[in-house]
């Protein structure tokens, strides 16, 4: 079989922790090229991740003929350029969240990856978490009841210092929102199908304008607090949180990430840094550990074992596993952009409720 050709466009932390493991894992693919606008980062990667071709130009790398899909994992701000120069070189496009800087730009993406025949996949990381699929089954199975209630927090402890281009609205479009929360938006989705309705609040403390080492640097100007209360299409509430001043809150460097669903028979929690259990209780009981059965651990067929590495990092290499299938078995990938675009319209909606002071409507979803 010809393995599934892969470029890199990115080659910063979040290629390297997950992104290129997850292919290395893969016999069905070959990590065939790494791009980043950084020249030294590109012969950095070349040596460590012992790829020969190298370029700071995504748009030669898109056009050339030895990779046949790319992973893009650059800042927020250049993810509509690079994804429509790969799907207009006909490459399969995998791409980091939040796919552009709005919905509109996430529509775009999507329509010109529809309109160019390639597998598109947003790299919605905690879908992968095996804690999550059994979440999933639980609630589709009807182990749950009927969905009364949805909650997420994610807490995390950063430093107070600058976020890098993370932290300015012109490069990331928002702050905690697009970030963390917006990973929050799509499984919530997943689980529960299309958000009818919702009303946010956005909040920034922390100035950030010392760099690590203590030189000066602009201000941030988004939020790094973000909330949402939201009505599920199928009738069930939402309640989101997310920070990154959570002091208290380091778990190791994973953060605080808990979401539920409340059921009319039984609660069910998954947590993202112990991802290889939930926790269930029915009426009467308290919540309790039970382990995620074998099936879950892994999507079916990838060659990943579950019992190597620590749990809270590995599963991220099956969202590579989701990506090359998709491509093999000529399917869509799930997450797809279209995910990605409808996580983003309800982020959007967040900041619009929030500098409205209103509830806002969702337009409903194409099914
Ligand atoms: N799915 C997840 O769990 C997850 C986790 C972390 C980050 N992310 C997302 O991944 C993306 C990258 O985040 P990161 O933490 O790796 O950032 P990073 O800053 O470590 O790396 C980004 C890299 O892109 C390069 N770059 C910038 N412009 C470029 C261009 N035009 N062409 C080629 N390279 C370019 C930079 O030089 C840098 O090396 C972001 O969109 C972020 O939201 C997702």
């Amino acid at each position: 079989m010809t393995p599934v050709r892969i470029a890199i466009i990115g080659a910063g932390k979040v290629s390297d922790y997950h992104h290129v493991p997850g292919i290395r894992l893969d016999p069905r693919a070959q990590l065939v090229a790494v791009c980043d606008a950084d020249a030294a980062l590109v012969e950095q990667r070349k040596r460590e991740w012992n790829v020969a071709f190298g370029s700071t130009d995504y748009e030669a790398v898109c056009a050339d003929p030895r990779a046949t899909a790319v992973i893009i994992a650059t800042p927020n701000f250049t993810h509509k350029p690079i994804a429509l120069c790969a799907a207009r070189h006909g490459k399969h496009v995998m791409c980091e969240k939040p796919l552009g800087l709005s919905a509109d730009e996430a529509r775009e993406m999507y329509q010109a990856a529809q309109k160019a025949g390639v597998v598109h996949m947003t790299a919605f990381t905690y879908r992968f978490a095996p804690a999550m699929r059994f979440l999933r089954y639980l609630h589709k199975t009807g182990a749950l009841g009927a969905p009364r209630h949805f909650r997420s927090q994610r807490f995390l402890d950063w430093p107070e210092t600058s976020w890098g281009w993370r932290q300015y609205k012109e490069k990331a479009g928002a702050g905690d929102l697009f970030d963390m929360t917006i990973h929050r938006i799509d499984f919530a989705r997943d689980l529960l199908g299309p958000i009818r309705r919702l009303t946010g609040a956005l909040a920034r403390f922390a100035p950030r304008d010392r760099l690590p080492n203590g030189q000066p640097c602009p201000t941030s100007d988004v939020d790094d607090w973000s909330s949402i209360l939201g009505v599920f299409a199928c009738g069930a509430t939402g309640v989101w949180e997310g920070t990154t001043l959570a002091k208290g809150y380091h778990l190791r460097g994973f953060g605080h990430e808990w979401a539920e669903i409340n059921g009319s028979e039984a609660s069910s929690v998954y947590r993202m840094h112990e991802p290889n259990s939930i926790l269930l209780g029915k009426t009467g009981q308290d919540l309790a550990p039970t382990p995620v059965p074998a099936e879950f651990l892994k999507p079916k067929g990838s060659p990943r074992d579950p019992a190597s590495g620590d749990p809270a990092t590995v599963f991220r290499y099956d969202l590579a596993y989701e990506f090359v299938s998709a491509i093999v078995e000529r399917r869509p990938s799930v997450p797809s952009f279209y995910d990605g675009w409808q996580a983003q319209v309800a982020a959007d909606a967040v900041i619009e409720s929030w500098e409205s002071g209103r509830w806002i409507e969702l337009p409903a979803e194409i099914v």
